[in-house]
């Protein structure tokens, strides 16, 4: 099972949800760790020009980066620690972690300068790299005017000390981590048929290069085993779909989504003509 479940028990909302990061417990290893990279190597093998995504204004943070994620390796999963190869240091980091990693510069604005994402989530690599935060999120309905001025203004304040984390989540009809089609259409099937996906990202500043780094750990279960443990998932899950806005619903594939599920739904909704 997964470590997270993050429905909310109040109405849909688009929010930072930043919470304090535990040194410690900046990167995450399970029982799926020799998979999932042995997934991201076999992806860096045949979708390298998919998955990595580099510019020279990437490449000192990238090195302060590798450090950085050998020396949290040593102090707090030693038996992790493994040799480098001669990759770029952000492959190289990527090879030794379970996260994507994502290295963001602040130049005109923060903008993503390198980065090895995996497991996207029906984004693609391509389409944002260079971007700032703002061009980066433009397919999210809202972001603009609920979370554009607050992000920017987090990522300037965000100092080397203390990292934050948050968690986002969606339902996807494969548990497949490597989801690159930006096509948002609603899963088919029933509850059977999907994954609960969730991702934990964490937001750290590097103290010499200044750079931000953002980590995305993703996770996927089943989502009948999740309503199989726990008797109140499928209402939480209708109740975050349907109390989406319908922007919202649309750009997450969730568009009938609770009303397929919920038999109260079914019922409550206007007969088809
Ligand atoms: C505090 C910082 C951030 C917040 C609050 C935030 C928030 C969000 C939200 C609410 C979404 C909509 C996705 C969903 O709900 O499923 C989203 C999508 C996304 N975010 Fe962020 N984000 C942050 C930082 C970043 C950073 C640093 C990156 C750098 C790569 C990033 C990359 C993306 C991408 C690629 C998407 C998908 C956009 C698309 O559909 O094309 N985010 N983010």
């Amino acid at each position: 099972m997964i470590p997270y479940v993050p429905l909310e028990r109040r109405p849909f909302r688009l929010h930072m949800g930043l919470r304090p990061l535990e040194p410690s417990r900046w990167l995450e290893f399970d029982e799926d760790d020799a998979c999932v990279r042995a997934r991201r190597a076999s992806l860096l093998d045949q979708e390298r020009a998919r998955v990595v995504a580099l510019e020279e204004a990437g490449r000192a943070p990238s090195a302060e980066l590798l450090e950085v994620v050998l020396d949290h390796l040593a102090r707090w999963h030693p038996e992790r620690v493994a040799p480098v190869g001669g990759d770029h240091p952000l492959v190289e980091a990527a090879r030794l972690v379970e996260e994507d990693l994502c290295v963001m510069v602040r130049e005109d604005a923060w903008r993503l300068c390198a980065a090895v994402v995996c497991f996207p989530s029906r984004w693609d690599l391509r389409q944002k790299i260079g971007a700032t935060l703002r061009e980066i999120h433009g397919p999210v309905p809202g972001y603009e005017a609920a979370l554009g001025d607050p992000v920017d203004a987090f990522f300037d304040r965000l100092g080397a000390a203390r990292g934050y984390w948050r968690l986002n989540w969606t339902l996807l009809e494969t548990p497949e981590l490597f989801v690159p089609d930006v096509a948002r259409t609603a899963p088919g099937g029933d509850l059977a048929d999907w994954y609960f996906r969730v991702e934990r990202q964490t937001f750290r500043r590097l103290p010499v290069t200044g750079a931000v780094v953002f980590t995305i750990r993703t996770y996927v279960a089943s989502a009948a085993a999740l309503a199989d443990g726990d008797p109140d998932f499928v209402g939480a899950l209708c109740d975050q779909m349907a109390s989406a806005p319908p922007a919202i619903q649309a750009y997450k594939g969730w568009v009938g989504v609770a009303e397929r599920l919920d038999p109260r739904r079914r019922a409550s909704s206007p007969p088809d003509r």
